[in-house]
């Protein structure tokens, strides 16, 4: 025990000893001998009279780096163009060539390009080749002597085989037609009935416009069906209009029907606004990136008129 205390005290004595010294020759000497001693321990120690010269530790890689990748370019967004700015829609009907009685002619706009419907919501669709069916040209003359034509290449860049057959027409031929068959479209949205016979009666005469055809719109509006449970008729909002035109120079019918949309009143699922916000029916489109959205407080009553 008492060694042990000895040799305890001569090593404390020893070690303050050292630092004794070492702060001497540190401090208290001259700079030659301070320079010896710790260029002795240390590297880069600088010389008497040299100021310290700091550089920087540079690591260098312990394999040659590879060739350098070239960075892939990141494209930039292009700006949208404001594709609908107001009045854009009778600013453009303007330009469409027009039938003997006035009404916009959209085989003609379709075929001189003034019209280019997309065949689905998105931009970026393929176009398909229209169908062609078997006989191409129709020719329906079951009833009477006015010879009516009918095109299934016209209809079919258009429409969808579904749309017609057999929620309007059977697959046959020889059934006896009515101009209300063709009423369907042919009043309202397509050309009417009341219009331009030759179009459809192309042994009829053609008639030369008596004066230059007037901006006659079909706009093809479709007062939409309000669901039975909804509380909305208390709160005042009329039901929601479907405009035909607006959508129809930018869409072809099967991009609506019958994916989206029936044609026939009957069959339908009556729409709600929590259908429209999810996405769904008109939401599909109108979510504020391909048309205005459905959610807007300010665009209510663009729908609700
Ligand atoms: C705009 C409506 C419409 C569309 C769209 C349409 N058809 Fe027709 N189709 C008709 C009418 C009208 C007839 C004649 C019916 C009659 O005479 O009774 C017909 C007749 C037919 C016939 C019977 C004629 C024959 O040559 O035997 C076939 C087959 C047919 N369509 C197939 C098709 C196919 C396939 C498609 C899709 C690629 C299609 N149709 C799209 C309206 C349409
Ligand atoms: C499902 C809707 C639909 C039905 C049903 C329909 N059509 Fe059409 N038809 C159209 C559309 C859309 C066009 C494109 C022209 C337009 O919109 O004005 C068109 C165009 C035509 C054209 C071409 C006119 C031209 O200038 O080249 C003829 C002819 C025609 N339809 C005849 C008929 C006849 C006849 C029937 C009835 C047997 C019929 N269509 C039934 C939607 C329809
Ligand atoms: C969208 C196409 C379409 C247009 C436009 C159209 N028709 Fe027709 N029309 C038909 C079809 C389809 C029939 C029935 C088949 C048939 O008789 O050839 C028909 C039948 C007729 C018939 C015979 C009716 C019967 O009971 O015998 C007459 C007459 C006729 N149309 C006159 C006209 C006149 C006039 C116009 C112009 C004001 C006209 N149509 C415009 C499609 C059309
Ligand atoms: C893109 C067109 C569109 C816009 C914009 C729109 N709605 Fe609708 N809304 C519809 C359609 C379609 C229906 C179904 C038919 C109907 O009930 O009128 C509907 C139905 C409704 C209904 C009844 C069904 C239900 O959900 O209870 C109410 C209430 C309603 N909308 C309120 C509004 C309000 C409020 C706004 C504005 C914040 C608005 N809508 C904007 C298209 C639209
Ligand atoms: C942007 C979508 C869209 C496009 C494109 C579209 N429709 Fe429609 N269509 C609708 C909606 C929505 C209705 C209403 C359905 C309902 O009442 O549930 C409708 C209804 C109809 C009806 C029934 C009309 C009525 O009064 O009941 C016909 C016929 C029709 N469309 C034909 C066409 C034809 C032909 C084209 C192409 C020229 C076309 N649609 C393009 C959305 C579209
Ligand atoms: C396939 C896509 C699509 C669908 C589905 C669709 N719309 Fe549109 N709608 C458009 C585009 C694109 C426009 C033009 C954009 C604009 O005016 O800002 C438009 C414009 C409109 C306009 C304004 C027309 C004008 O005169 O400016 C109304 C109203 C409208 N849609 C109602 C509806 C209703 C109601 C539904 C559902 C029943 C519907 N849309 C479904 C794409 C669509």
């Amino acid at each position: 025990m008492l060694v042990r205390k000895h040799s305890a005290l001569r090593s404390w004595v020893v070690a303050l000893c050292a630092i004794g010294w070492g702060a001497l020759v540190i401090g208290g000497c001259s700079e030659e001998s301070r320079y010896q001693v710790l260029s002795f321990f240390f590297e880069g120690v600088p010389k008497p009279g040299e100021k310290a010269q700091w550089q920087q530790v540079v690591h260098e890689p312990r394999r040659p780096p590879g060739p350098k990748s070239t960075p892939t370019p990141v494209a930039v967004a292009a700006i949208p163009k404001p594709k609908y700015p107001p009045g854009w829609l009778l600013a453009l009907v303007k330009t469409l060539p027009h039938d003997t009685a006035g009404y916009p002619d959209m085989v003609a706009a379709f075929k001189e390009k003034k019209i280019d419907p997309l065949p689905g919501p998105e931009q970026d669709h393929v176009v398909p080749k229209p169908k062609k069916v078997d006989e191409e040209e129709i020719t329906l003359i079951k009833t009477g002597k006015t010879k009516c034509s009918f095109s299934h290449q016209v209809h079919t860049t258009l429409i969808t085989c579904k749309s017609c057959h057999s929620a309007i027409f059977k697959m046959t031929i020889g059934e006896k037609l009515s101009m209300d068959d063709c009423a369907t479209c042919h009043e309202k949205i397509a050309f009417p009935i009341k219009g331009e016979c030759v179009r459809c009666h192309p042994a009829m005469k053609k008639k030369a416009p008596k004066e230059p055809p007037k901006e006659k719109l079909l706009e093809g509006e479709v007062k939409m069906v309000r669901a039975k449970s909804s509380e909305a008729p208390s709160m005042g909002i009329p039901p929601a209009t479907f405009p035909h035109l607006a959508h129809r120079v930018n869409y072809r019918c099967y991009a609506c029907h019958p994916t989206i949309f029936p044609m026939k009143q009957d069959d339908k699922k009556p729409i709600t606004m929590e259908n429209i916000t999810d996405g769904k029916s008109c939401g599909v489109c109108h979510n504020g990136k391909i048309a205005f959205a459905g959610d807007d407080l300010g665009t209510c009553s663009r729908c609700h008129y």
